[in-house]
């Protein structure tokens, strides 16, 4: 090894929970992405949905640190990847994929056989990863949506 080196720590995957609300939003907001504070991604909302037992986080940790999470949910008919992130200076190694097939694996153990995601139309990377893993880019898809405000 050359001297100086650093030797990188394996990469362990774990179910997150409740307690784990501060890493994944620090995470998140790392990552780039937008945060509902107020919504869908307040603390009693996130504790909530992991309560309804249809929301699954797994991350991936390093060195005892956050590197990447996925949100798997599902509706009973169908399976959702919500929320991917990768921390900036782990990407490009694999994580996002790793986390997919994770979340997929969960689903799957859940009955659902249809797993879906949404990505905005300017996120190549996503597009591509997700190409990559399998998924199949509709074009002919919308999204509609109706919300109580904006902050949710
Ligand atoms: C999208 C994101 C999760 C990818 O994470 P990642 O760990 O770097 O992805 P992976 O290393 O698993 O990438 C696997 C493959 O996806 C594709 N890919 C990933 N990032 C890419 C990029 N920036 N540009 C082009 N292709 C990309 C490549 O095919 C890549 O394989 P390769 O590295 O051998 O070329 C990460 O960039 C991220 O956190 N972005 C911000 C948050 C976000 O947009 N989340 C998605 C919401 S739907």
């Amino acid at each position: 090894m050359t001297p100086g080196a650093r030797v990188k720590s394996a990469v362990a995957v774990r179910r997150l929970s409740a307690d784990d609300y501060d890493a994944i939003m620090d995470l998140w907001q790392r990552a780039g992405l937008h945060i509902r504070p107020q919504g869908r991604d307040a603390r009693a909302a996130f504790a909530g949905q992991m309560a309804s037992g249809v929301q699954t986080v797994i991350g991936l940790e390093q060195d005892g640190r956050l590197i990447g999470v996925v949100v798997a949910t599902h509706d009973a008919r169908k399976g959702w990847i919500n929320r991917l992130a990768v921390d900036p200076a782990h990407r490009r190694q694999g994580h996002a994929a790793r986390l997919i097939e994770e979340a997929e694996r969960v689903l799957h153990a859940q009955g659902i056989r249809l797993v879906a995601a949404l990505v905005e139309d300017w996120n190549e990377a996503s597009l591509r990863l997700l190409q990559r893993e399998g998924y199949v880019l509709h074009r002919d898809i919308y999204y509609l949506s109706k919300r109580d405000s904006q902050d949710v």
